[in-house]
């Protein structure tokens, strides 16, 4: 019986396993240096945490999530985002109390949604995401897309769109909802089924509707921006000064309303030119949910990139440096079973100065030992014959030279370092 990979998901091997973290380490790095630290939270969390915060209106909630009950009868669902679990922690390990507000938290793990899945969409993929609990200040919302602009530009990425919207405060989005009821009222015929559960429970919601994206009704709906409070106006007005004033390029995108319930005011998005795989990363603003989790009433802001899509397009891009799959500086060959453990503790001594050597154990012959090493990347190869064994000896052939010579056991570290660049 063979079994295949739950569809959705994928096994991610050796060289694309080391570009996830190399961009995840770029990110985190860069990240520090904005005052984020790391945190993990569990991978499931009961399931009324996310129904609550995510949102009983939204997709994710309503059709996408792993939901499961556990021995003990409980609802359980793996997280389907970082920001549910990462606020709960916030609360839960009162982080609140901090003399030091705002919180600035970091977290990077695989998330699980049961979406259809597509090129760039998956059922498992990870987030590396940043939530800054305890402040209201356009200063700090532009801070932090400045620092999404700083990672995808140390990443590499040129020429990605950021796009803005507000989607306002409570007050604003219960007029706007209103305006709205009426306005897709009219037109409920027309609307898709899900569209038509939306009209009671979030008419916003029909605005980001995927199945029919040219639909008259939802074109020419009425915009959030004409039943904005003052002071949601106010905020992005300011919001957006800032980013010209810092010189930030953005597009403002109107039909922008993010599919996770929590978020008010401004809201993001970061976009490909090509639009390929979807947003690349997003977030925005949400000032109630730390209460809504069962927290002091604290306001915060903050994003998630998706790991996979930034990985898939500097791929296709060419933005990682060639390398194998897997990549050894030094190859290790015992000629014969005799020879093994005087290869094991030569290896030994090679791993000692930093070397990343690799040893045939299962005594191949020399030309098989020797292809392995030429595909694997070896620049050096070290070969333990009989006669060699016998004389305290080696030979050290050069891989890229083409060159060998019989060497003494104890030059072999200053000879190696001659040819591997460490
Ligand atoms: P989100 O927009 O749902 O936001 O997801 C963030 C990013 O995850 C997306 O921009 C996209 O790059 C990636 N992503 C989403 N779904 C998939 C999928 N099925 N396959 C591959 N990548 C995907 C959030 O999750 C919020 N928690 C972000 C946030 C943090 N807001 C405030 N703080």
């Amino acid at each position: 019986m063979e079994y295949n990979v739950a569809r959705g998901t994928r096994d991610i091997l050796f060289k694309e396993k080391r570009r996830f973290k190399l961009v995840e380490e770029v990110i985190r790095s860069v990240a520090e240096t904005y005052g984020f630290n790391m945190i993990e939270t569990p991978m499931f969390e009961h399931t009324e945490l996310f129904a609550r915060s995510v949102g009983e209106s939204s997709d994710i909630v309503n059709k996408e999530m792993y939901t499961f009950n556990d021995k003990a009868n409980r609802s359980i669902t793996l997280r389907p985002e970082g920001t549910a679990g990462a606020i709960r922690a916030f609360v839960t390990n009162k982080l609140y109390s901090s003399p030091d507000m705002p919180v600035k938290l970091m977290y990077d793990g695989s998330v699980f949604r049961y979406e259809r899945p597509q090129a760039g969409r998956f059922r498992q993929f990870r987030q590396f995401g940043f939530e800054e609990i305890g402040a209201r200040s356009p200063y700090v919302d532009v801070e932090l897309i400045m620092m999404v602009k700083a990672i995808l530009e140390t990443l590499g990425f040129e020429g990605l769109k950021i796009k803005i919207n507000t989607i306002g405060d409570t007050e604003s989005r219960n007029n706007y909802s209103k305006v709205l009821r009426e306005h897709f009222g009219a037109h409920i015929d027309t609307l898709c089924e899900d569209c038509r559960r939306r009209l009671e429970t979030n008419p916003l919601r029909i605005l980001d509707c995927k199945v029919d994206v040219n639909h008259e009704a939802i074109k020419n709906a009425p915009k959030i921006k004409d039943y904005l409070t003052e002071a949601s106006r106010e905020y992005f007005a300011k919001t957006l000064e800032l980013l010209d004033s810092l010189d930030v390029k953005y597009e403002i995108d109107e039909s922008l309303v993010r599919g996770l319930d929590y978020y008010n005011d401004v809201v993001f998005e970061i976009h490909q030119e090509d639009n390929k795989y979807g947003a690349l990363g997003a977030g925005g603003r949400y000032d109630s949910l730390v209460k809504e989790v069962g927290g002091p009433d604290l306001p915060a802001v903050g994003m998630a990139f998706g790991v996979d899509r930034l990985v898939m397009i500097m791929e296709e891009e060419g933005m990682f440096e060639d390398e194998n799959d897997v990549s050894v500086d030094v190859f290790v060959m015992p000629m014969n079973e005799n020879m093994n453990a005087k290869a094991l503790a030569t290896a030994e001594v090679l791993r000692s100065i930093g070397l990343i050597v690799d040893i045939d154990l299962s005594n191949r012959s020399f030309k098989s030992q020797f292809k392995s090493a030429l595909r694997k990347g070896a620049q050096a190869a070290v070969i333990i014959g009989e006669e060699e064994l016998n004389n305290n000896a080696l030979v050290l052939k050069n891989i890229e030279t083409a060159t060998q010579e019989t060497i003494k056991e104890e030059e072999l570290v200053a000879k190696i370092q001659e040819i591997v660049s460490l």
